[in-house]
């Protein structure tokens, strides 16, 4: 691989719904080893960037490329080339135990209880009895058990308390600091660019602003961009 192929790069990339673009000619890319935040609005097409990263929906134009290569098909050939999602539905099997759930599709328990160790206690558990914080736990723990290369995120954080927020973030970190490249998005906007390296800003479905964390964070136009799109 040549030295600064991004592990993930949407080229003029055009994704929606029955050949509607709702996301136009975007150009996004996440190093191996990087976190990126994608934020934006609600209905800016944060979630169908995602999905058409991921092979979930078909793109309308452009391109995906994984670690220089085009992409193509759905994501279970997307990750056996390393790519793995977590989509806001935590995709939990309820009536299933935790050790069961974490073994599906690849995981390790092991893996997985290394990252979380505080699942140890519910593995003879169904995972519908766990909290929403432990079964994020378990969704995040069980994709990071599967040594992803990349780690494409859709609110990790949604209903979560802050603290439970931190925990997830900093082992999303500590898998970045070990290659993983992660484009997250989050509607916790300074805990997201608390751990990213830089990010992107969506509205309506084009990149409007885009820079590192801390020019973001220092940038009036990011809750701008929030506001002027809720009026
Ligand atoms: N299944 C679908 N069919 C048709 N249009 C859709 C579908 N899902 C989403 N859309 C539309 O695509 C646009 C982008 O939606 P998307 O879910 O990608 O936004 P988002 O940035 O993830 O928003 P949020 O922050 O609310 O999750 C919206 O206008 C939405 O109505
Ligand atoms: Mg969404």
């Amino acid at each position: 691989m040549p030295v600064g192929t991004a592990a993930i790069e949407a080229v003029e990339l055009c994704a929606g719904y029955d050949r509607q673009p709702v996301v136009k000619d975007l150009n996004l890319s996440v190093a191996p080893g990087e976190i990126v935040a994608l934020l934006g609005p609600n209905g800016a097409g944060k979630t169908t960037t995602l999905l058409t990263l991921a092979g979930e929906l078909p793109s309308i134009g452009g391109q995906t490329r994984l670690f220089g290569e085009r992409a193509s098909g759905p994501l279970h050939r997307r990750a056996r080339r390393g790519l793995a999602l977590i989509t806001e539905e935590r995709s939990v099997f309820m009536g299933m135990s935790v050790r069961d759930n974490l073994r599906i599709g690849g995981g390790s328990v092991e893996g997985a209880l290394e990252i979380f160790p505080e699942l140890t206690d519910h593995l003879g558990r169904k995972a519908g009895l766990l909290s929403g914080g432990q079964q994020q736990m378990l969704t995040l723990g069980r994709a990071l058990s599967r040594r992803p290369r990349v780690l494409l995120a859709d609110e990790l954080s949604l209903g979560l308390a802050p603290v439970i927020v931190d925990r997830l973030l900093d082992q999303v970190s500590g898998a970045a600091k070990d290659g993983l490249a992660v484009l997250l998005v989050e509607q916790h906007v300074s805990a997201v660019l608390g751990v990213a390296d830089r990010g992107y800003v969506l509205v309506h479905g084009r990149v409007q602003l885009e820079g590192t964390s801390a020019e973001l964070s220092a940038d009036g136009r990011l809750e701008q961009a929030y506001l002027a799109s809720a009026s």
